[in-house]
């Protein structure tokens, strides 16, 4: 087959797979690979790719770093051994893809920071891997891919696909734990996580939660944007007499469905959805709603980022102004938050106390908790409010 017949079908192939993608389709040419598809979905981390070098991963650390920050492109080639101790020397000195006079003229000093950690990202993301099928290309040793594109938003089929080593990282660990489970300390128990579900593997968070196990007894709970379920199975553990828990995301209703029948929970946890916020429970009400919000303004990139990000505050908003009509009188909601938005010059915290108070709610108590994020990698504080309606305080 001549090389403009193999594109060629190659072409065709991938145009039978996403179709109603042509514009934003990415074919890159890696020498010693071929011609290579670079989904969407990365493109999101990596942004434009303007040159791509393919470089055995015996080659001297320092020379990978060099190359990413002239702005390049890595394939990497090699045994995994070698392969996977480039992707982790270069994440641990990813501080040294941007030199320090790159964004100096910009004089404010948040926009120069959060320049420089785009950029930072932007060319950690562009170490590279091929792939296709079951296994990596030009990689011996590799671990098998059986099931991989499952974890991708849109998987490219049998075609071969460059992917960045770190999510390429991410994947194996999120397989991992979806073979394993996770274990919730909160809970006492594991449960497995589907792909582009909120892995919640900060123990802090759903701790924070179980300060109120006590109140849960005989209530009837709402756990909103639900995820894994870990919330719902908390309130059910903790003598909930029912859980309806409902998310927009449908990979997280199918989880927690999951893990209700896993832990012998399914009887009292009910599953509803995908639906956004109070879609699902329509005339009904509750004596508790817990909802761990997605806390950082922005445009979600993935289905995973929906858990994350909230564009405009939408999401919060809609939230504190439906779930008055969705309490029992003397309910109380958990609303779990953080100032993440506030450093970012978004306001969040001060913009939501005002917003809770708008639609007629009361913060009778806080928990808080300061943590470093693992979305931003930066310092956070974690809010638990307890809202009550009408000024009255107490619990349920
Ligand atoms: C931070 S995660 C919390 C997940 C889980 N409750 C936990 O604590 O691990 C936020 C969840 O809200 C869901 N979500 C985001 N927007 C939503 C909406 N409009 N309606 C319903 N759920 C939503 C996301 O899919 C995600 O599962």
């Amino acid at each position: 087959m001549t090389g403009t017949f193999v594109f060629g079908y190659l072409y065709r192939l991938m145009s039978d797979i996403v179709p109603d993608n042509e514009r934003q389709r990415r074919l890159i040419d890696v020498s010693g690979v071929g011609t290579c598809l670079l989904p969407d979905e990365f493109i999101a981390f990596t942004g434009e790719i303007r040159s791509v070098i393919a470089m055995r991963a015996d080659a001297a650390p320092y020379l990978f770093l060099d190359e990413l920050a002239s702005d390049k492109a890595i394939v990497l080639s090699g045994d995994y051994s070698r392969v996977d101790a480039v992707m982790r020397y270069c994440q641990r000195y990813s501080g040294r893809l941007v030199s320090d006079e790159e964004f100096g003229h910009i004089e404010e000093r948040k926009a120069r920071n959060s320049t420089y950690a785009a950029q930072r990202k932007r060319r950690l993301y562009r170490l590279l891997l091929a792939a296709r099928g079951t296994g990596l290309l030009n990689v011996e040793n590799a671990p098998d891919l059986t099931g991989f594109q499952d974890w991708f938003e849109k998987p490219v089929g049998d075609v071969p696909f460059l992917i960045p080593a770190r999510r390429f990282q991410r994947i194996l660990t999120d397989m991992r734990r979806a073979r394993d489970g996770v274990r919730i300390e909160a809970l006492g128990d594991r449960i497995t996580i589907l792909p582009h579900v909120y892995v919640p593997s900060d123990q802090s968070v759903p701790a924070m939660y179980a300060a109120y196990a006590g109140a849960m007894k005989g209530k009837t709970v709402l756990d909103m944007g639900t995820g894994t379920g870990v919330l719902a199975l908390m309130a059910a553990r903790s003598g909930a007499s029912r859980v309806v828990a409902t998310d927009s995301n449908p990979n997280a209703v199918e989880n927690a469905r999951i893990n209700a029948a896993l832990l012998g929970l399914a009887n009292v946890v009910e599953t509803r959805g995908p639906g956004n916020l109070f879609e699902t429970v329509a005339g009904e009400r509750f004596d508790v709603i817990l909802f761990n919000a997605p806390w950082i303004e922005g445009e979600p990139k993935t289905l995973y980022d929906t858990a994350n990000y909230d564009p405009g505050y939408r999401v919060i908003d809609a939230f504190m102004r439906g779930s008055g009509e969705h309490l029992s009188d003397g309910g109380v909601i958990l609303l779990q938050y953080s100032n993440i938005s506030e450093r970012a010059g978004g306001g969040s915290v001060t913009r939501l106390r005002q917003t809770i108070n708008d639609n007629g709610f009361r913060i009778c108590e806080t928990g808080e908790i300061t943590r470093k994020s693992r979305v931003t990698g930066t310092w956070e504080r974690v809010y638990l409010y307890e809202l009550h309606k009408d000024g009255h305080c107490g619990m349920v």
